[in-house]
């Protein structure tokens, strides 16, 4: 009779034992709640596709970022909707946009207590939905994003964003970004880039809740699914042109990316769960084919074992409400 020399179940035994041994911890400071805040309406709207996520109006904003600072979460990550769209996407560098109005509300109301980011990007602001200006041909022209990305990055540094984060996947965006902020003497504002952002269908309740209607897909400027090594490759590119924080997005898809990018570099390393991955949860549970929050709890653990510092998650105010009960 042989019996096994190591006896891991040992240290599983008690809930105590478990919690002494356990590598891996999520905690109210990991969590990003991702906001949108829609311009002209005065009352939040729902989003079909994201059951519990709204488009806010300002007050209904403020509200949020005010309970969400009393329950400790340390970020938002603000998304506008524009009244008007238009070819340019220029309502995302207008001085007094949603978003910059937004961001001082929100500083009126919160002071430091959270860190505000806002997305740097245009498709919640074109016409056409992409994340660029357009060549006459309808591609995506690189270089003149780049010189646009720099004019919502003053606006929004103007208007007291923490950091910014750029979401467009154009090629020198971080360096363009950069070099706008400190040209306007805002050195001390920082780039959370989207670095390995993947071209992906998880997206889709997104283009929703910004009420975009894409012509065409993105597939130009975001990643392949099949590539781990090009996201390596653009998450280095990106602490070289400065990024304080690098991003990976998708979540749940790219676990691999993202123990890969903790290993790699020194600089944090954070983790988008997308729209889709809050909605496949939500509409499982609903159904009551999965426990929605045990399965909410194991996928951010998950998130955070695989290498991420913090996630930006809609699921950030349920998760912390239940950490600290
Ligand atoms: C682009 C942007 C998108 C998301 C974040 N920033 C849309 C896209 O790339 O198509 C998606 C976030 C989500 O699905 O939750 N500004």
């Amino acid at each position: 009779m042989s019996f096994p020399t190591r006896r891991l179940r040992r240290l599983r035994r008690t809930p105590a034992l478990r919690r002494l041994v356990a590598e891996t911890s999520l905690g109210v400071d990991d969590l990003v709640a991702p906001l949108f805040v829609r311009e002209g309406i005065t009352s939040p709207q729902p989003i079909a596709a994201m059951p519990g996520v709204v488009q806010h109006d300002r007050e209904s904003l403020r509200k949020e970022c005010g309970a969400l600072a009393g329950l400790g979460i340390p970020g938002v990550l603000l998304f506008g909707i524009p009244a008007e769209k238009d070819a340019e996407g220029s309502g995302a560098w207008a001085e007094h946009g949603i978003v910059p109005a937004a961001l001082r509300d929100l500083r009126d109301e919160v002071g430091d207590d959270l860190v505000l980011m806002a997305d740097l990007c245009l498709d919640e602001y074109t016409d056409h939905g992409h994340c660029g200006v357009l060549t006459a041909d309808g591609d995506v022209d690189n270089d003149a994003t780049l010189e646009r990305y720099g004019r919502v990055a003053r606006a929004l540094a103007a208007a007291g964003a923490d950091l910014v984060a750029p979401s467009g996947m154009m090629d020198g965006q971080v360096a363009a970004i950069r070099a706008a902020l400190d040209g306007d003497g805002r050195a001390d504002v920082a780039i959370l880039a989207y670095s390995a952002k993947y071209a992906s269908a998880a997206y889709g309740p997104f283009r929703e809740a910004v009420d975009v209607v894409l012509r065409g897909d993105r597939r130009t400027y975001q990643q392949d699914v099949r590539n781990a090594r090009e996201a390596l490759a653009e998450i280095e590119l990106d602490v070289a042109e400065g990024a304080d924080i690098v991003m990976v997005k998708p979540a749940l898809t790219t676990l691999d990316v993202l123990a890969a990018a903790r290993a790699r570099v020194d600089v944090p390393v954070a983790a988008y769960s997308v729209s889709g991955e809050y909605s496949m949860l939500k509409a499982a549970a609903e159904r009551g084919w999965i426990d929605g929050p045990a399965m909410a709890r194991e996928q951010m653990t998950a998130v955070k074992r695989a290498g991420a510092d913090f996630v930006v998650t809609y699921l950030a105010r349920e998760l912390a409400e239940r950490l600290r009960s």
